[in-house]
């Protein structure tokens, strides 16, 4: 049958209030751009006339900020989920002007198909090609695609003329069946694929708008010095654990983070003759994954978004069949399948923003309360990998912050899963170890020297028992930074009993 192609506007008009809306792509890639943009505006109008006009907005990670930032500044938004990057997303929900609901990547097809979450009534998802049978071919995003594809009443396709139909043949698409009938995911090395180079839809319920847009993506930061001490850390530690028989001599899948430090963390692995090449099973595929795979330092790399600068992405569509196989989409569910990171040995590298002497890691709540971004990934992985590993800068805020306290303010990964902390000072190794152990490795290996004596201190505070945790001064590093701008004027004397 033949196609229907409406207007932004006219696709922005079949979404009504309260519905749940299901966007395509992970991070800003592969995100459609323009119908947020008019379903926000239609939100304004709504509004304006003292109408009702909020949905529900489910995305396979965070977004551009033609979905968060649109529909979040005109107040559109009743619930959002899994994971969310935009200041001013960022800053309505922790105002509570909406629910959100922080949840680890790989859950959220299967709630979403579990009926946990409500029905999807609209998919909108951005499609480098889509057929008269259907076949809708995503641009450099996956996430939830072809879940929220097949559930939706309506299908929405963003068809975006500036990137090349030649994309086809790059993605793996594959949903799993909910039990009691799923059964293994036959990917048993990183290169393999098992599903389909599209999605396929009844094309009965496609709309299509036509757009020509550039990504959202901005560049990564200049590498700062800690940055790059951080990444020597990680490949050092590598080197180490390769002559000491704990990597294999081929080396193991990794999987990085989002952000400066993993991009230069795997950077400092490529300049680094010791480390062979390697393959790379994540969820966001970085610019240092593609100038490595050109380099010839990453021999595959399996993700769930090219999640690249508009320059990188440039180079990649100009040099699309040195990629083609060499590099897999797949949808977050099998991207970050805890399964497969068990099956596969994957290395897990994400970014903590504080860690406890402990062992334990907070990724997502600054001072227990204002959320950051969300737990994204980094649980899919760290629970499930062969090596857990994360990496903190010492302090933050020109070291009024130690990244290393007493007990983190909120929990996303406990120490029984955390394995190796490292910062620009070097690297704790907590394996096989007890608490006190482990908290004097991260104290003497991660912290900044200036606040190595405020930790000790609070380890030696004469707590008895298997964790020397003391409940009445845990948090005193955060008391002091509320009350005098500095963790460094943490006072344990007051907190005597
Ligand atoms: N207390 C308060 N603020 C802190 C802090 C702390 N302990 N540690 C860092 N920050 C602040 C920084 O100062 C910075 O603030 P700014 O934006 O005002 O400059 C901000 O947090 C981000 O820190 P930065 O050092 O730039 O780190 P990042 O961009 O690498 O992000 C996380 C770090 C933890 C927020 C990010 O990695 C994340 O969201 N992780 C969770 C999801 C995840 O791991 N995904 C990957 C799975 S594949």
């Amino acid at each position: 049958m033949a196609l229907k192609f409406i207007s932004a506007e006219e696709a922005a008009s079949l979404i009504k209030h309260d519905d749940n809306v299901g966007f395509s792509g992970f991070t800003h890639a592969g995100c459609p751009k323009v119908v947020p943009v008019e379903i926000a505006k239609r939100a304004e109008e709504e509004h304006a006339q003292g109408k009702p006009f909020k949905i529900g907005v489910f995305t396979g990670a965070s977004t551009g900020d033609s979905i968060d930032g649109s529909l979040a500044r005109a107040k559109a938004i009743k619930f959002r989920t899994p994971y969310q990057t935009n200041k001013d997303m960022r800053e309505a929900l922790n105002r509570g002007e909406f629910d959100f609901f922080d949840l680890h990547l790989s859950q959220l097809a299967q709630e979403i198909r579990y009926g946990f979450l409500g029905r999807i009534n609209v998919a909108v998802v951005e499609a480098a090609d889509v057929t008269e049978s259907g076949e809708i071919v995503p641009t450099t995003g996956v996430g939830i695609t072809p879940t929220i594809c097949r559930l939706a009443d309506i299908v929405i396709v963003e068809l975006n003329k500036k990137v090349p139909t030649k994309l086809r043949g790059m993605h793996d698409l594959y949903e799993l069946q909910d039990p009691p009938k799923r059964r293994e995911i036959p990917i048993y090395e990183v290169q393999n694929r098992v599903g389909l180079e599209y999605v396929k839809v009844n094309p009965e319920k496609i709309f299509v708008v036509e757009t020509e847009r550039d990504g959202e993506g901005g560049g990564f930061a200049p590498l700062d010095e800690v940055t790059a001490r951080i990444g020597n850390n990680v490949a050092e530690f590598f080197v180490a654990e390769m002559k000491a028989g704990r990597i294999p001599p081929h080396f193991l899948p990794i999987q990085s983070g989002v952000g400066n430090i993993a991009n230069a963390v795997l950077g400092s692995m490529g300049s680094n003759p010791d480390i062979p090449r390697f393959e790379v099973y994540t969820e966001v595929i970085q610019d240092a994954v593609i100038d490595m795979m050109q380099k010839g330092n990453i021999s595959f790399a399996s993700g769930c978004s090219l999640t690249v600068s508009n320059e990188v992405l440039e180079k990649f569509y100009s040099d699309l069949p040195f990629f083609k196989n060499k590099l897999v989409l797949r949808p977050s569910e099998i991207s970050n399948n805890p399964g497969l990171a068990r099956r596969l040995g994957i290395i897990a590298l994400n970014t903590a923003i504080e860690v406890d002497v402990f062992g334990n890691v907070n990724s997502t709540h600054v001072n227990g309360t204002k959320m950051m971004n969300g737990i994204g990934g980094s649980g899919d992985f760290t629970r499930n990998s062969y090596l857990s590993i994360f990496l903190t800068p010492s302090t933050a805020k020109n070291g009024a912050i130690s990244c290393i306290v007493p007990k983190v303010t909120h929990e996303d990964h406990n120490e029984h899963s955390v394995k190796i902390v490292v910062s620009e000072y070097g690297v704790a190794d907590l394996r096989g170890k007890g608490p006190r152990n482990r908290a004097e490795e991260i104290i003497n290996k991660c912290a900044h020297p200036d606040y190595r004596p405020l930790l000790h201190e609070y380890l030696n505070l004469g707590v008895k028992g298997h964790i020397p945790q003391d409940l009445y001064s845990c948090f005193a590093f955060h008391h002091a930074l509320s009350e005098t701008g500095s963790m460094l004027h943490t006072d344990f004397s007051k907190y005597r009993r």
